[in-house]
This record gives structure tokens, sequence and C-alpha cells, in this order.
């Protein structure tokens, strides 16, 4: 059979991506051009500003993924882009460069949920793995717990009922004076931190529910560090990180163990920027290893935003014959398993 290149595009959020792939699950080239040192000074993704730097950076991006594959545009075969959700005007750069060369090459539009995205990393790293599983999806703004029954085919468990995991993580970073992105500082100072020092709220909602929520953990972080700055108490930062992160992991990671006990699977895969965190997959490796779980999470470079997943989940689309209009529009608020 003929190979399939697929040319892939990602604009949702702070970074410009575009991606070559073969068959679905084999990099050729995966250029990510992130925003985070313009972001920095405002504490967090200013959409405006996102929207304009990434009409900046859509066309070299593009080029250098095409350059970086050794290929060009007549190559391609296929071409997937995130459609949603994300900032509305972000996802527009980088779908309409997508309808654009599309309709000027005659070769088929797929638009890709960013979170079937995200689950689809774990395609390209482990080229073995297959549905079904459970997928714990985790980033700056999706918490998901879901059923991955086929390739496209999705049933969430649960998911955030408030903030996201990484937005939880982004707050108290910020809280903190640690800077943005707070996820990965917050992870790195957990290290040196004692994360029994402070007894933090884990909110399981109920025993049924596959739900989460991190607003109550998220006010009771702010509350401790608000009263010891009124009481001109000494703030030990690290033991705050590390207390703060252990809460929101715990979670996690015993909702996710359980969702998998309870539907019947052996196999639970981490997605998304927060499935990065050393402390995360350190604790679903354990667990994993006490319920014969087996653990599987994408390389530190899928993780966070990329066009290679996003080409991933395409490809896969692409065999099941769902290829996208050229009248397609951004979802901002695209749920899973709908288009
Ligand atoms: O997947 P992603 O790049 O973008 C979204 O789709 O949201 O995720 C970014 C999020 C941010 O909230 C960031 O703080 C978090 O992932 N993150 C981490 C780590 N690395 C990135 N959170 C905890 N620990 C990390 N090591
Ligand atoms: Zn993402």
């Amino acid at each position: 059979m003929k190979d399939i290149i697929t040319l892939a595009i990602e604009s949702s959020c702070d970074e410009t991506c575009a991606a070559v792939l073969k068959n679905g699950r084999y990099i050729l080239s995966n250029v990510v051009s992130t925003q985070i040192d313009l972001h920095k000074k405002f504490g967090g993704v200013v959409p405006e500003v996102a929207s304009r730097k990434h009409i900046e950076n859509i066309q070299p991006v593009i080029q250098k993924a095409l350059d970086d594959a050794n290929l060009t545009f007549n190559d391609i075969d296929i071409i997937g882009v995130t459609y949603g959700p994300g900032l509305v005007g972000a996802l527009l750069v980088g779908l309409s460069s997508a309808k654009a060369l599309a309709f000027s090459l005659s070769v088929p539009l797929i638009g890709v949920n960013h979170v079937e995205g995200h689950i689809a990393a774990n395609f390209i790293d482990h080229k073995d793995l297959n549905p079904p599983f459970i997928c714990l999806i985790v980033s700056g703004g999706h918490t998901h717990l879901v059923e991955v029954k086929d390739y496209g085919e999705y049933e969430v468990l649960g998911k955030t009922r408030d903030d996201a995991a990484g937005e939880a993580f982004d707050k108290i970073a910020r809280a903190l004076d640690l800077g943005y992105p707070g996820g990965p500082k917050i992870d790195k100072l957990s290290k040196i931190g004692n994360k029994n020092a402070i007894e933090f709220p884990r909110v399981y909602i109920d025993d049924e529910s596959f739900d989460f929520s991190f607003s109550g953990l998220k006010s009771a972080a702010l509350n401790y560090l608000n009263s010891k700055k009124m009481k001109n108490e000494d703030i030990v930062v690290e033991d705050i990180a590390a207390s703060f992160q252990e809460a929101v992991l715990e979670v996690l990671v015993n909702k996710s163990i359980k969702a998998a006990i309870t539907k019947g699977y052996d196999k639970i895969v981490l997605a998304g920027g927060v499935a990065a965190n050393s402390r995360l997959r350190e604790m679903f490796d354990e667990k994993g290893k006490e319920h014969k779980i087996d653990i599987k999470y994408p390389s530190l470079a899928l993780c966070t935003d990329n066009a290679a997943m996003i080409g991933c989940a395409a490809y896969y689309d692409y065999l099941k014959g769902k290829v996208s209009d050229l009248n397609l529009n951004a979802v901002p608020n695209l749920k899973l398993g709908q288009r």
C-alpha cells in the first residue's frame, strides 16, 4: 500500500505548530514555535496577542515542517488541523491555512479535536499501543477521564467541573511568583519540598463520580498563602508547591485507577501537558504495579501542544472516512467525541 503523508497544523493556544507524518505514527518533522516568552510578562496567554503571533508564524512554521521532512507540498496526501477546542482567534489562523492548502492542493481536509490529538500522541510513542484503554487527559485547558473504545471512539467517564489540573498548577505558581507556565516550575520545586508539610484537601466529589474539582483546593492554597502573608509568617515555597502538587495528583491517580478497575481495563494511558509531571509518572508507575495495570505516557515533547499528535488523530479519522468540509469552522468549546 502507498504511504500516506499527512501535513498537520495546530494553533489552538500559544504554540504555532506544523508536522509531517508517514502513515499516522511516524514523525518526519515536528515544528513547535512557542509564544511562552511573549505571554510570560502577562502571567498567562493573551488571546489577541496569540492570534497575531500565529499569523506571523504560521507560514514559516509550515515551510520548516516540509523542509525538515525533505518534502514539498506536492507530496502531501491529507491535511489535519485542530478546529477546537481552544481560543477562537488562534484556531482560525491554523484552520484558514489548512483550508487554503487543502483547496489548492486538492487533498482531503480533516478537522481534529485537540483533546483527541493529545490522546493520539501515545500512538506515536508506543507503536504497539491500540485501543481499548482508559485515558487521563490533563492539560492547561482539560481534565478528562475517558474510555477510548477504538480509534476515534470515546466515552467520557468524567471531567473537571471547574478548573483544569494544569490551570490550577498555573494559578498557584502565579500566586507563588514562580512565573508562567507554572506546572514545570512546581514540578521542579516539589522535588526539594515536603509534600506532607500542609494537608490540602483532596476533593473526590463522591464515590461514584469520575468528575474532578480543583477550585476548592486552589482556594485552600491561596487562603493558606494569604493568611501566612497577613501574619507576616515565613512562607516555604517548595513545601507549598509539593503539598499542593501531591493533593492534585493523588486525586488524578486514584480516580484513574478506580476507572480502570471498575470498567475492567488493564491499561491506562496519560496525555496532555500535566502528563509531563515527574511525580505524576512516579505515582502512576507505583500504583500501576500494585494493581497490575500497564501505564503508558508520551515522551515529554509530545505531552505538550504539538502538531504531530494532531496528524496522528487525523490519519485514523481519514482511514475511517471522517473527512471535513471546506466550510469547517472553528469550534472554541468543541466537546470530545462531537463533530
Ligand atoms: O497540553 P498543553 O501544552 O496545553 C493545553 O492544551 O492546555 O498543557 C499545558 C499545561 C500548563 O498548564 C502547564 O503548566 C502544564 O501543562 N504542565 C505541567 C508540567 N508541564 C506542563 N504541569 C505539571 N507538571 C509539569 N511538569
Ligand atoms: Zn493541549
